[in-house]
């Protein structure tokens, strides 16, 4: 097991998270379970926010990438941290709002606002819009217009930077949806064409140059590369950057292929980050721009563990042994869509060696629905508690009803107390949406 803030073994040999007993929690919530170490977010959220102040002053503000865990408790602990927030959706918005989340601090992506979306957006006054293409700058100078207001807006700008991992989490390379390119000229262009705009006021770029990423270096270009290009936006358009986004993507550990970042670690790339604005700041006399970032997965990612009970035991000799459980790609759909890696144990017997090799498979209608493959674990028996660690990002919130199963309830677990934050979905909520036509009602005789 690694050593990390969030996890230990107790004196039962049973997991503990956030000093809470997973097998208890597995009794008294039923599996399959989300559970979030509330310490441990709050910690990254004060990491984050306490780099950045030491070494950027008040010239700035972390915002929580809330697409990688979206719901009404995790944006009132943002909010308590002090620290910002991006949504990408109409349903983030609302939900942040709902929460009583202070619109000024929310800002909002997406490669393709929809208008009622953008509408919602400007209703609720929200910080700042990123555009991501020319119809939504054109989208939202029309909304300010007829509210009789000036939007605040960033251009989401692509600096083509290569960074290292899987495929579908990149987006800020060339072959891109997101982001106005600035190989191509578009991010000038599209520059020039917002700075004509009565109705919105061009503030600055944002720029995200993918997911799990380690390579410092990445990000070092990333903002080396918008900066420079900011400075040709001042020669060529006179244009001042106000506010620079540098998104976010720092990596986590999933399993001991990654390299392993304790909390504190975190601080070291936004020093990187930071260190780099500043030369360009000082190499260009430019002004300091307000700088932004947006840490989503290394916020909640370590701080989540998932608990499901063993059922089907499958050994296909001299082929592969899968061990079954009650959850699958429903709540967690990232083996199925990124090949991710994932570190099992069993948290009822978290001290017992790994004796052997194992597949974890879902109860989808799937031969894909697996949660992890050829892992070590103890000799797993029907009824054992499996927990899959750091699964806090991206699990709960691309989560979905396939085959009609329930969404698990999320538990916020703090020094031993655990609740939910996420209730059980149950058979009414899955019928809940279906109409019948009356044709279709069922005659009765
Ligand atoms: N800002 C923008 C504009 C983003 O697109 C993202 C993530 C973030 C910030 C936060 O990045 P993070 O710190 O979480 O790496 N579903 C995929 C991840 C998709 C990431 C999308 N964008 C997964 O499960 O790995």
């Amino acid at each position: 097991m690694n050593e990390r803030d969030t996890l230990k073994v107790n004196e039962k040999g049973h997991l503990e998270l956030g000093g809470a007993d997973c097998v208890e929690l597995a009794k008294k919530f039923g599996t399959p379970l989300y559970l979030f170490d509330e310490t441990y977010i709050r910690k990254m959220m004060g990491v984050y926010r306490d780099t950045l102040k030491k070494h950027y002053g008040d010239n700035g503000l972390v915002l929580y990438a809330s697409k990688a865990f979206s719901c009404q408790a995790i944006y009132r602990i943002a909010d308590e941290e002090n620290i910002g927030i991006d949504v990408v959706s109409g349903g983030e918005l609302y939900t942040a709002l709902q929460a009583g989340f202070p619109a000024e601090r929310i800002y909002m992506h997406g490669n393709n606002k929809l208008d009622y979306e953008i509408g919602e957006a400007l209703d609720a006054g929200i910080g700042c819009i990123v555009a991501d293409a020319y119809s939504e700058i054109d989208k939202i100078d029309a909304e300010a217009k007829k509210r009789g207001m000036v939007q605040r807006i960033l251009l989401r700008i692509n600096p083509g930077v290569e960074a290292h991992t899987h495929a579908f989490v990149q987006t800020a390379t060339t072959d891109s949806k997101f982001g106005f390119s600035i190989a191509d000229g578009t991010a000038e262009k599209a520059t020039a064409y917002a700075m004509t705009k009565k109705n919105v006021k061009l503030d600055g770029y944002h720029c995200h140059i993918g997911s799990q990423i380690f390579e410092k270096q990445s990000f070092v270009l990333g903002v080396e590369k918008v900066m420079d290009f900011a400075v040709s936006m001042k020669d060529k358009l006179n244009f001042t950057l106000e506010t620079l986004n540098m998104g976010g993507g720092f990596g986590i550990w999933y399993t001991d292929e990654d390299r392993k970042i304790l909390a504190e670690g975190y601080a070291e790339y936004l020093e990187a980050l930071i260190q780099t604005v500043k030369e360009k700041v000082a190499q260009h006399g430019l002004k300091a721009p307000y700088l932004l970032l947006e840490p989503g997965r290394s916020i909640v990612g370590e701080a989540g563990v998932t608990l499901y009970t063993v059922g089907a035991i499958k050994d296909i000799p001299g082929v592969k042994k899968y061990v079954a459980v009650d959850g699958g790609m429903f709540d967690n759909p990232r083996y199925a869509l990124y090949q991710s890696k994932y570190t099992p144990i069993l948290a009822n017997r978290a001290n017992e060696p790994c004796t052997e090799i194992v597949s974890i498979a879902g109860k989808c209608c799937e031969s894909g629905d697996l949660i992890a493959v050829n892992v070590s674990l103890p000799k797993a028996e029907t009824g054992d508690i499996l927990a899959v660690l750091s699964t806090g990002a991206y699990n709960y919130s691309m989560a979905m009803n396939y085959n009609r199963n329930m969404i698990p309830p999320c538990v916020l677990v703090r020094d031993g107390e655990a609740e939910y934050i996420v209730k059980p979905q149950s058979y009414a909520d899955i019928v809940r949406n279906d109409v019948i036509p009356s044709r279709l009602l069922k005659k009765t005789k």
